[in-house]
């Protein structure tokens, strides 16, 4: 069901944690299935040096995470914001239909 990578970042998820005086964060929750995300960055001078997630959630919606926040490293806030889910999935080999909404 899922990929080898998905799995990998699900046990080794990278980047966990929270950032002193983040540079922005964001928080999404699902009321379906009662997940939470948090995401925050450190930005400067318009590149993202780091980025760092809590997520209370299923196994892709922390692969999803951690994926994610090492995408967005070394990138503007501008192509960062053109990472779309699909471009995640990607990342990540993949995910199944049913948890792309992760
Ligand atoms: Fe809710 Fe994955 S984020 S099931």
């Amino acid at each position: 069901m899922y990929s080898n990578k998905v799995i990998d970042h699900f046990e080794n998820p990278r980047n966990v944690g929270t950032i002193d005086h983040p540079d922005g964060i964001g928080k999404q929750g699902n009321p379906v299935c009662g997940d939470v995300m948090e995401i925050a960055i450190k930005v400067n001078d318009n590149i993202i040096e780091e980025g760092k997630f809590r997520t209370f959630g299923c196994c892709a919606a922390i692969a999803t995470s951690s994926m994610v926040t090492e995408m967005v490293k070394g990138k503007t806030l501008d192509e960062a914001e053109q990472i779309s889910k699909q471009a995640v999935a990607d990342a990540l080999d993949g995910l199944p239909p049913a948890k792309m909404h992760c």
